[in-house]
């Protein structure tokens, strides 16, 4: 599968197959993503592949959270406080695509909580990745993180498998940490859920879209 193959092919998933991933995959994936560059080669990556029971408690725990706090209380600030155009348009474009096509009008809070809470358990995916920082890493290090996880994902589709990268699985970050057995120290960048795609689910059906090249690209010479 050439790269350009896997970019376009690779997708949010957000409905799995009962069926479980096979540990040398996973393997096989994480030992070709932590070939992702890095400042200085820091590898600031720490990954925790939660399945089977652990995974099931940890949901339980993350919904629990959920239900107590509300909104929850990430380690860092992933979007602004206020939104401005265009990405206020596109965040909102976003959320109506997903919830339209789940048939989920806007009125009804109760259906669109209750798809938000499938977050809590990375959409029941078999696997939930969980990835940390040491606290004393700085911004630099999100962009290493941001190609590691994209490596991840891309080997992710060459395996046969799907992904959905989860911010909402960093809400909660002392009670990852505590059911893992992570130190304080370190910050839950974000969770991915990890299985094979469901394609009959509804949820799968639709590709989000992006601007065109010339709408974000300058040539110079
Ligand atoms: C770091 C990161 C965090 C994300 N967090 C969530 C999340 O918590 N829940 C969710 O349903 N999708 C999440 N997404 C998926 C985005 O909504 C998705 O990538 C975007 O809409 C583009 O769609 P695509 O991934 O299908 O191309 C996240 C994506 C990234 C890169």
């Amino acid at each position: 599968m050439k790269v350009s193959e896997a970019l376009k092919a690779r997708k949010s998933v957000r409905a799995f197959l009962d069926k479980p991933v096979e540990e040398e995959k996973i393997h096989r994936i994480l030992k070709a993503a932590r070939h992702a560059p890095s400042g200085t080669n820091t590898q600031p990556w720490l990954v925790a592949v939660v399945k089977g029971q652990k995974k099931q408690a940890l949901d339980k725990q993350m919904l629990a959270a959920y239900e107590k706090f509300g909104k929850g209380h990430p380690n860092y600030n992933y979007y602004p406080q206020e939104w401005i155009e265009p990405f206020k348009g596109r965040r909102v474009a976003c959320g109506k695509q997903l919830y339209s096509v789940l048939n989920i009008p806007r009125e009804d809070k109760a259906g669109q909580r209750a798809q938000w809470q499938a977050n809590y358990r990375a959409f029941d995916a078999p696997v939930a990745l969980y990835f940390f920082l040491d606290e004393i890493m700085e911004t630099g290090s999100f962009m290493d993180y941001g190609m590691f996880l994209q490596s991840i994902m891309l080997v992710a589709v060459e395996e046969g498998l799907a992904t959905c990268p989860q911010a909402a699985l960093s809400e909660y970050p002392e009670v990852v940490r505590e059911a893992l057995g992570y130190e304080e120290r370190y910050r839950v960048v974000c969770g991915m859920a990890l299985g094979y795609e469901d394609e009959s689910a509804v949820i799968n059906s639709y590709r989000t879209p992006r601007e065109e090249v010339d709408n974000f690209t300058r040539f110079f010479e």
